[in-house]
């Protein structure tokens, strides 16, 4: 029997620790906003920024939200960054990805004042998450540390393998399950054999962009399975990376999707931007 790890209650549990957190830091007078940069008019991202306003309505955040045209020039977009930088009154900055085309990404994170970074996707902070010295984490695997956390999943000692190696979720992934003490492995695209990893990991997280790319064939019994992909299936309904149906049976613990890793990369995006507040305001 596997248990679903349910990402909307443990996303709800941290938005609602965030919450009673900025509530008393609005007795004291203080406000905490996040500028919320969105260039073009991708669809997917339009819905994420909703969803990252909505939940900083929820917790009591201020969000100030830029929407660019799709033309818009990357020193454009810098010297915005750099006027949000400059505004005691902004406590996080983040710029939805991807931009377009002809905007350098890594100019534009190397932009954001270190200290609002709320992606942790800045050289500086992902150079912190490696030594584990961080004050933001990346909020995609922060947001499965959390879950596993929440389900008391033991990483210490364990096989954990990531399948992916991406800046946003592979690589800091491995460096946060590698400072809980797991012994971790990074798949990616030019591994071979992987399901004789797969098969020897106790926990495997999967973010490769590929609809129902773990088959029950790779996992061993027993395994905890984590989700970071989504994708929508022809006939309307939402997929990850994992075959859920085949796969669930094997598992002592699996994540769904919807409803797993996806909530919870909002909640610690918040989480980020109370931390944030906490530093400028020499709270932490
Ligand atoms: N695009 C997809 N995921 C993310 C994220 O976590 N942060 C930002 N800024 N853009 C994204």
């Amino acid at each position: 029997m596997y248990t679903l790890i349910d990402g909307k209650q443990v996303s709800q549990a941290v938005k609602d620790r965030v919450k009673d957190e900025t509530a008393q830091i609005k007795e004291n007078g203080g406000e905490i906003t996040l500028a919320v940069i969105i260039v073009g008019d991708d669809p997917a991202s339009r819905v994420y920024v909703n969803n990252k306003k909505k939940a900083c309505e929820y917790v009591g955040f201020k969000s100030v939200e830029y929407a660019l045209s799709a033309d818009t020039t990357q020193e454009e977009l810098i010297d915005l960054i750099k006027e949000l930088n400059a505004r005691d009154d902004i406590n996080g900055i983040l710029c939805q990805l991807p931009l377009p085309k002809h905007i350098d990404k890594w100019a534009v994170i190397a932009a954001i004042d270190v200290k609002k970074d709320v992606d942790a996707f800045s050289a500086y902070n992902v150079g912190k998450i490696m030594i584990g010295d961080y004050d933001f984490l990346p909020c995609t695997p922060a947001g499965v540390m959390e879950m596993l956390s929440y389900y008391n999943i033991e990483v210490q000692g364990k096989k954990c393998l990531m399948i992916g190696r991406s800046n946003i979720v592979g690589k800091p992934m491995a460096m946060l399950l590698m400072h809980k003490n797991g012994t971790v492995t990074i798949a990616h695209s030019y591994t071979k054999n992987l399901s004789e990893l797969s098969k020897e990991a106790d926990i495997v997280v999967v973010a490769v962009k590929i609809p129902k790319f773990l088959t029950a064939d790779m996992v061993k019994d027993g395994a905890v399975v984590i989700d970071v992909g989504i994708h929508r299936m022809e006939n309307g309904k939402l997929c990850g990376d994992v075959d859920f149906e085949n796969v669930k049976d094997k598992c002592s613990f699996i994540t769904p999707v919807p409803g797993g890793v996806g909530p919870m990369t909002i909640a610690t995006l918040m989480q980020n931007t109370l931390k944030a507040y906490k530093i400028q305001h020499q709270l932490d």
